[in-house]
């Protein structure tokens, strides 16, 4: 959810306005997921590196993280709304804490939609902290280390308990990652929109959606064109992309 920031300098305002402006955008797009039948929306809310934020910014985003979930607690609650957090949450400050953890254990039997909110996230953590979890179960004999695949991994990342991401869409007009689901980023689709967040609409969503609908999906396999024609397999250029 890039570009918040530069919505409130291009309005020369604080950039705290664009974060709540952003709020607003995070609302529509969470009701309209919703009736579009999604089954899982990550938002990448707050990175572990955004804590490195001038102090008066992070305040913000904390404040309107916890105003966020007083006031669609109810909204998530009625909808059939799971919500999950990932990320390195003993760093939230405690106000935010006591909102979000009963409104997890509130919301843990749905399953309509899962929401998860990306709070002090990082993919490259994330993998770390799974790293370590499986070397202590190694060093107390509870794990053989021939058994850690990549299975064995992605069951340990929380950002994947609601499955590999289908769609990847970052706003703002930058063409990166930025540290989001990597592990599970790798046969993700990626749809990059120049739109600012806070400006982000049910309409770019549909777009994004519709143009990921016209992919066609490969895991690193052959197309399915090529599939009905062996002699493709065997001299397709696309192999391995
Ligand atoms: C990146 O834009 C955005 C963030 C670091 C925060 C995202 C937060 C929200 C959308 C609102 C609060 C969240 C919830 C779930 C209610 P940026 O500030 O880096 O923008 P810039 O690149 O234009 O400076």
């Amino acid at each position: 959810m890039d570009g918040n920031g530069r919505w409130a300098e291009m309005r020369g305002q604080p950039r705290e306005a664009g974060h709540k402006a952003g709020s607003a955008a995070v609302r529509r797009i969470v009701r309209i997921s919703r009736r579009l039948g999604i089954d899982a929306l990550t938002l990448y809310a707050f990175s572990e590196q955004n804590w490195g934020r001038p102090p008066g910014e992070v305040d913000a985003l904390m404040g309107l993280l916890h105003e966020y979930l007083l006031s669609e607690r109810d909204e998530i609650l009625e909808n059939g709304i799971r919500l999950v957090a990932i990320g390195d949450l003993s760093r939230l400050p405690p106000f935010v804490r006591e909102v979000l953890d009963p409104l997890r254990d509130a919301s843990k039997i749905n399953g309509r939609m899962t929401l998860a909110l990306a709070l002090s996230y990082g993919g490259r953590e994330e993998i770390a902290r799974a790293a370590q979890d499986l070397a202590k179960d190694v060093a107390q004999g509870r794990l053989d280390p021939n058994a850690i695949d990549v299975e064995a991994l992605a069951a340990r990342l929380p950002s994947l308990s609601v499955g590999d991401p289908d769609l990847i869409i970052r706003t703002g007009g930058e063409q990166r990652l930025s540290n989001f689901l990597l592990f599970g980023a790798a046969y993700a689709e990626l749809a990059f929109s120049d739109v600012l967040w806070p400006d982000y609409t049910e309409n770019d969503l549909f777009e994004a959606i519709a143009c990921y609908q016209k992919r066609e999906r490969r895991f690193g396999n052959v197309g399915k064109g090529a599939l009905s024609n062996p002699e493709a397999i065997v001299t397709s250029p696309i192999m391995g992309a």
